[in-house]
Parts: structure tokens; sequence; C-alpha cells
């Protein structure tokens, strides 16, 4: 064989390895374009990588196949380019919540390995394509709120494995296929199709049927989405055992090392430059102190007010190449909700993350420590932060991939940006802390009063600790007062202001929970709702606890009633049990006696 043709082979060998990898970065990059992605997004979406499987936003399997694009929320405009068919082994799209025009391609019907396709909440206009119906896999459709028109195609009859369809507040008419009343949840509603009052259907599934029947599809359906969550989650797992191997792989290509630092587009900061817009990280400038270190104000050269936390107590020496990584995670967690990473800064003794500053600060600040003549949130604002707060917590729970559990959720914790709109702050730094660990955390982190019970007795946290957290921050809300307060006991109260909440609740007496700061401007009933889903989300078994999205739903006004009736039922029978199992997971040593809630392993 001469030279010419072993490279004519090796050329064959190479160009056949690839063709699939070269296909679905076109594709993107294709995708990236037609949705007019500005120069500051997706800055790491550029076609001179080997797969397009290290970009934001897109995850891949183990063997490089694009499996999820999530651009959710990121004010795209422009349109789905038809070219995104290539996509053979995408299981998710999620495009929601942008302002997306044009046409659904009919190639979306090519996407055969599709399991999840989420549209909702754009200006797609034009008719559903009918080769949706070559979506076997398909399981969620979601194409709510969008301008589309026509029919909805008889194809999407045949679907197999759907078991969501929403297809609400768009322009379809005519008849709806009949199949698709038994999926499990629909919404056809804010159309003008066949269904509601002159119909035999109504057009949401929600009070399609009641009793018994509508529970078990409600089990049924809570059922599969636990099971898709495992199944997220280990994948999660596995992709990231293997990403980090490939890493190890690629150490030695040039440039691999500058690809990580602008993965998520955050910035490396130097430690000069925050030690100087901190100010030589002067006591004066602390915001505040939690479970992972001081925060501190800083002004950076250009001007940029930020919050740099200075982590304390985190594993390693050898953790560096994992912090980036974990850092990497929480920079793709990009929500309204949730506070952004800036950037951040390691040095062999120190960690630093940067965050934008929030001008109003925390929840827990707006309830508890103004200062006079700065006024006290109202109620509606308060009201908007259960929702944001809720919305947050679905994103990390439901939308991110390996799902991202808080460990810590507390008013202090709920920052407010200068609209008082409600703003994640924390989340990943748990695992980001004890990164030698990465599925088992080591250490209880929290603070007393807002962890779970089974979290406190056996150490393993899921999303389920979070929704517990959550309903003791609803129940901050509503009373203004802290999780544990020892003052409550001169008045022979519960400490534990849940076990307060409880007790005036069964005395009807929810009147006197409100915030006294209020003035009385507010409504009981919302009020009760409140209270009701804070109830709901604190329940002893985390089986019971409603998971975000549900939460979601209840705030915005559905499904609540249900929920609250079986909770009257169980907690009525359950409470002696639950109390008893408070006492001792929460006391027993006289020492924990001091004025506040008490950090847990906290940094301090
Ligand atoms: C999509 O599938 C159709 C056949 O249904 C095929 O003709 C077309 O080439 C495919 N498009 C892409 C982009 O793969
Ligand atoms: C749907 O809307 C498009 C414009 O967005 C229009 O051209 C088309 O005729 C409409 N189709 C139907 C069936 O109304
Ligand atoms: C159905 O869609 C309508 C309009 O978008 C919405 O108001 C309603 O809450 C939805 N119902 C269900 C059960 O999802
Ligand atoms: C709604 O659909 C019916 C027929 O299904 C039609 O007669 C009516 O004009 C439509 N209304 C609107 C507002 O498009």
């Amino acid at each position: 064989m001469n030279l010419v043709s072993v490279l004519l082979l090796l050329t064959c060998v190479c160009s056949f390895a690839l063709p699939q990898l070269d296909l679905q970065e076109d594709a993107l990059y294709a995708l990236k374009l037609s949705l007019n992605a500005s120069p500051n997004q997706l800055t790491n979406w550029n076609k001179n990588q080997v797969t397009p499987c290290t970009w934001s936003n897109v995850e891949c399997d183990l063997n490089n196949n694009v499996i999820r694009v999530s651009l959710a929320f990121m004010g795209l405009t422009g349109s789905m380019t038809p070219r995104i068919g290539a996509l053979k082994s995408l299981e998710t799209l999620s495009l929601q919540g942008n302002s997306i025009s044009g046409d659904i391609p009919k190639e979306v019907g090519n996407l055969t390995s599709l399991t999840r396709l989420d549209l909702e909440n754009n200006r797609l206009t034009g008719e559903i394509p009918s080769s949706l119906g070559n979506l076997k896999k398909l399981q969620f459709l979601t194409l709510s709120q969008n301008n589309l028109n026509g029919t909805i195609p008889e194809s999407l009859a045949s679907l197999p494995s759907l078991i969501n369809i929403l297809l609400d507040s768009n322009d379809l008419n005519g008849p709806i296929p009949e199949k698709l009343f038994s999926v499990p949840k629909y919404n056809f509603t804010g159309n003008n199709l066949s269904c509601g009052v002159d119909y035999h259907h109504v057009c949401t599934s929600d009070n399609a049927d009641q009793g018994s029947s509508h529970k078990t599809k409600i089990g049924l359906i809570v059922g599969i989405v636990i099971g898709l969550v495992v199944i997220l989650f280990l994948g999660g797992l596995l992709f990231f055992w293997y990403k980090g191997y490939k890493r190890d792989v690629y150490v030695d290509v040039a440039g691999e090392f500058d690809r990580r630092i602008a993965f998520g587009q955050i910035k490396r900061f130097a430690w000069k430059e925050l030690q100087i817009a901190t100010d030589n990280f002067s006591e004066r400038n602390i915001l505040g102190q939690g479970g992972f270190g001081k925060v501190y104000k800083g002004i950076l050269t250009d001007g940029t007010k930020v919050a740099v936390k200075r982590l304390t107590d985190y594993e390693s020496p050898a953790g560096d190449a994992a912090f980036q990584r974990e850092v990497e995670m929480i920079s793709v967690a990009v929500h309204k909700n949730l506070l952004r990473l800036i950037g951040f800064c390691t040095t062999p003794t120190e960690r630093l993350l940067v965050y934008p500053f929030m001008q109003n600060l925390s929840v827990a600040y707006r309830l508890r420590e103004l200062k006079p003549g700065e006024p006290v949130l109202d109620w509606p604002t308060r009201k908007r932060v259960a929702l944001g707060t809720a919305r947050g917590l679905e994103y990390l729970h439901e939308q991110c991939n390996p799902k991202i559990i808080h460990r810590d959720v507390k008013a202090a914790n709920i920052l407010l940006d200068g609209d008082f709109e409600a703003v994640v702050g924390d989340f990943g730094l748990a695992k980001l802390v004890d990164i030698r660990n990465t599925n088992v955390t080591t250490q209880v982190r929290g603070t007393m009063g807002h962890i779970a019970p089974e979290y406190l007795s056996t150490g393993k946290s899921s999303e389920r600790t979070d929704v517990f957290g959550y309903g003791i921050m609803l129940l901050e809300l509503v009373t203004g007062q802290r999780a544990i307060d020892f003052s409550r006991l001169e008045e022979e109260d519960d400490v534990l202001l849940l076990d307060h909440v409880k007790k005036l609740q069964r005395e009807k007496k929810l009147d006197t929970i409100v915030d006294g700061n209020l003035n009385k401007n507010y409504n009981l009933e919302d009020v009760e709702m409140i209270i009701q889903i804070a109830l709901l989300c604190t329940q002893t078994s985390p089986e019971d606890r409603p998971v975000m999205s549900e939460v979601v739903r209840m705030l915005e006004g559905e499904g609540l009633a249900e929920r609250w009736e079986e909770w009257q039922h169980t907690e009525v029978t359950t409470r002696q049990d639950f109390e008893r199992l408070q006492r001792r997971l929460n006391w027993g040593d006289d020492s924990v006696y001091n004025q506040d809630a008490i950090e847990l392993s906290g940094g301090r």
C-alpha cells in the first residue's frame, strides 16, 4: 500500500466516525443563528470543536449524541430552523418562554427520539405539523400560549406514549381527535375547539372526572414523573462521570483549559480584582454570612455592583477541577428567579464566587431587619415572592439535569432585585463545598427549624427536603416570624414556627398569625391558601409533599382544594407521631438554646 492509499483509508475511517457529530453541530449552529441569539448568548456555541457536547445548554449521551437542548426563557426571537431535524437522538427540546415566531418546522417530526417537546409561550404561527405524529416516544407535548391555527392533526391521536398534551391559548379550531381525551393530562382551552358545554368533553383534564379514578390518574402521573426524575438523575450521574473521564483524556489538547473557563459564560476573576472591589474584604462591606461563608459587597472597576461570596469550609486541595465543574453546572442554571453567577476566583487557599448585587437584599431582611423608615413588604409582593421562589425551585428540580437540590431554602436565601422579584440564592453550593462526595453529602447542611425531619435523621436530601424548606419560608412570609423563636416559649407557645402555626390553624385563629407589620392590609383567603400550601409542603413524610411544579400550580389556583382535603384526613391521625418526631429530632440537647436560628455545620 502506498502512502496515498493509507491516507485515503484514514480519511474514510475518520469521516465515517464523525458525520453524525458534524450534522449535529451544524444543526445546532443553524438553530443558534435562526433564533437570533445575541452576541453575548451561547458564546461557546462555535463550530471549531470536536463535538457540540461541551456547549452550554446542550447535553449528550455517552456516545456524544445530543439528547437535550434547553433554551428556555432566554429572550430569543427569530424562528426555528428546519435543520433541527438532524438531531436524531434528541430527547428533550425546551424553547419555552421566548419570543420565537414563524412555523413549527415539519422536520421536528424527524426527531424520533423526542420524549418532551416544550414550545410554550412563544409567538409561533401556522399549523401544528402532522409530522409530529411520527414521534412515537413523545410523552410531553406543550404548545400552549402561541398563535398556532388550523386544526389539530389527526396523527397526534396515534401517539402511543403521550401522557401530557397542552395546546391551550392558541387559535386552533375544529374537532379534537377523540383519542386525545384519554391522555392523562390535556388542556385545549383558549381555542375555538369543539369541547366545552356544547360538546361531549370539557377542555381540560383537571376537572374532567372526579373521585377515585381521578386520584389514580394523579398517582400515575406523579409516579411517572418521579420515575422520570430518577432516570434523569441517574442518567445525569453517568453523564458527568463520563465527562470527568473524557476531560482526563483531553488534558493535553491545547486550548482545552481556556474552553473550560469560558464555559457557561462566566468570568474567572483575579484575586487582586476582588480584593480591590471589596476594599480588601473590609468588615464594613459584609452583607451577611451563612453556612457557606461571608458575603461582601463590592464594586468592580467598571462600576458594576457585585456580591462576593468567600467560601469557607470547602473540601479539597485536589478539588480545583471538581470545583470548576460544579461552578459550570451552577452557571448553566439560568432563570429569572435564580441568582445568576457572574464569575469565580480560585487561589491555592481561597474559593470565591461573584454574583450581581441585589438591591433590596433578602426577604428575611425585608421581614425582620428593616431600618426605620424603610417600607414593609406589602401583601401583593409577598405573594409574588412565594410564586417566584416556587418557580425558581421548580426549575432547579425539574428542568436542570442533573437536578440541583438547594438544601437551605429559607427567607434569608431568597433575595430581592430592584423590582422586588424573588431571586433564589446559594443554590448548588452544598455540593460545591462537598465535592469529594458528589452524590452523598457527608454533612447535614441547612438551618434549624427549616430542615426536613428525614434529612436530619438520615442525612439524605432530595428535592422534597427543599419543598419542606419552602413551606417554612411561606410561613415566614405570612407571619414575619423566625422558624425558631425561643421568645415564644415565654408565652408558652411552640418554639417551632410550624407547630405554632398548626396550633392556630386548628384553633381557626389564622388572622392572629399574620404579620402585624401588614396593618391588616391583606386578603384572608390568600393567607389561608398560602398556609394550606405551606402545611402540605411540610408534611413529615417526604412522599406526601407536593413537587414544586404542583406548588406553582396550586399558587396559581389549581388543585389545592383536593390535596388539602386529603391533608386534613391524614393530619388528624399522624399529628401526635409528627410532634413526637419533631421534638426528638430537633431537640434533646439544651445547648442549642440560643438567640437565633441555628446554622448547622456553617462556616462562620
Ligand atoms: C425528515 O424525514 C423525511 C421523511 O419523513 C425525509 O425526507 C427528510 O430528508 C428528513 N429530514 C431531515 C432533515 O432529516
Ligand atoms: C394560519 O395563519 C397563517 C398566518 O400566520 C395564515 O397564512 C394561514 O392561512 C392560517 N391558516 C388557517 C387554516 O387559518
Ligand atoms: C388550561 O389553559 C388555560 C389557558 O392557558 C389556563 O388558564 C388553565 O389554567 C389551564 N388548565 C389546566 C388544567 O392546565
Ligand atoms: C369557531 O368555530 C366554529 C365552527 O367550529 C365557527 O362556526 C365559528 O365561526 C368559529 N369562531 C371563531 C371566532 O373563529
